[in-house]
């Protein structure tokens, strides 16, 4: 892509003009503009770059090993892999409202941003794979005021706090242009083209209490389901699909016994921006198949169910 080639370069020399011989401290999630963000500026700056994985323990299946193994060893990016799942699981321990949910995350996830990023010498700037368009969701309804459905999970407002000068080399460009950018970065399709992964995890997948059981058949079930969809072929169709445990335990027979375990909940849906989505149309077929590997495989579900609700009404996160 003759465009990205020229935008690349052009960014490379704008982040060494802008850094010089500096240090930059990022945080990395493993999703797209964080990875394409970090790329582009250690193609730039090399080990004058620092990345923070926080790993929050509300990750998916192999998620961390896959996402620090690949900027680590296989990019050469100097990755800090900061697992507080702990801290994070412990305060979030008995908190079932949602917003309350997000807001512990949120602010744990800047406590431990900070804490690793003081241990890294020197650092005065922050990179930040902001995109053009807003990442605030706020909905205007007419004549009234914005109203603001979600907390979003973000490090907004920490350059000030940290008196880190920002450097956000995607700021121009819209998701496909990322995209592009990424390939011509070299980073691996299998990234480029994930879903989007929230910034609170697998915890608005999990209504209700969070516990290390129900995280751990949640990531089980989802990792059979995303195997299902990429098995039949529509992942790139797809916006997002997920699995959301529902905490509701629920009767079963299975063999000659009764069971009484976790209903769970299949969620796809296509979309352009993810302001407004409609569900994906799984033939019967794929839907039974599904239901019926993830009962049979995990221990502790024994009740599928698809979600069928469009955005809006429904937002596409559970919480
Ligand atoms: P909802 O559930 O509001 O989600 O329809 C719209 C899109 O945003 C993602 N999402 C988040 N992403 N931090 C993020 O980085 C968040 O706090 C957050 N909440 C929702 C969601 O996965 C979907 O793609």
């Amino acid at each position: 892509d003759w465009t990205m080639g020229a935008y690349r370069e052009q960014m490379v020399e704008k982040i060494r003009d802008e850094v010089g011989d500096k240090n930059v401290i990022c945080a990395l999630s493993g999703g797209v503009d964080s990875s394409v963000a970090a790329a582009l500026i250690h193609e730039a700056i090399g080990d004058q770059l620092t990345c923070v994985f926080v790993d929050h323990g509300l990750l998916r299946k192999n998620e961390a090993e896959e996402v620090v193994g690949m900027f680590r060893d296989h990019m050469n990016l100097q990755v800090i892999h900061a697992d507080e799942t702990e801290l994070f699981l412990g305060e979030l321990d008995g908190q079932s409202d949602p917003e309350t949910k997000r807001k512990i995350i949120g602010k744990l996830f800047i406590d431990v941003f900070q804490k690793y990023a003081d241990q890294i010498d020197g650092a005065e700037f922050l990179a930040q794979g902001t995109l053009y368009p807003d990442v605030i969701e706020s909905v205007s309804f007419s004549g009234g005021p914005s109203v603001t459905i979600k907390s979003h999970h973000n490090v907004g407002g920490l350059p000030e706090k940290m008196g880190l000068k920002l450097v956000e080399p995607l700021r121009e460009l819209f998701k496909d242009e990322v995209r592009a950018l990424g390939r011509e970065l070299g980073l691996p399709d299998s990234f480029i083209g994930r879903h989007p992964f929230p910034g609170p995890g697998l915890a608005i997948r999990c209504p209700g209490e969070i516990t290390r059981d129900k995280l751990e058949i949640l990531r089980e079930a989802d990792a059979i389901y995303i195997d299902q969809i990429r098995k039949h072929g529509l992942y790139d169709e797809i916006w997002q699909a997920f699995v959301a445990i529902l905490p509701v335990r629920t009767v079963g027979v299975m063999g000659d016994g009764r069971t009484y375990d976790y209903a769970c909940a299949l969620r796809a849906v296509t979309s352009v921006d993810g302001m407004t989505a409609d569900y994906y149309p799984f033939s019967h077929e794929f839907l039974g198949e599904t239901a019926t590997r993830i009962i049979n495989e995990v221990k502790g579900i024994n009740r599928c169910t698809y979600d069928i609700t469009s955005k809006p009404p429904g937002t596409i996160e559970w919480e």
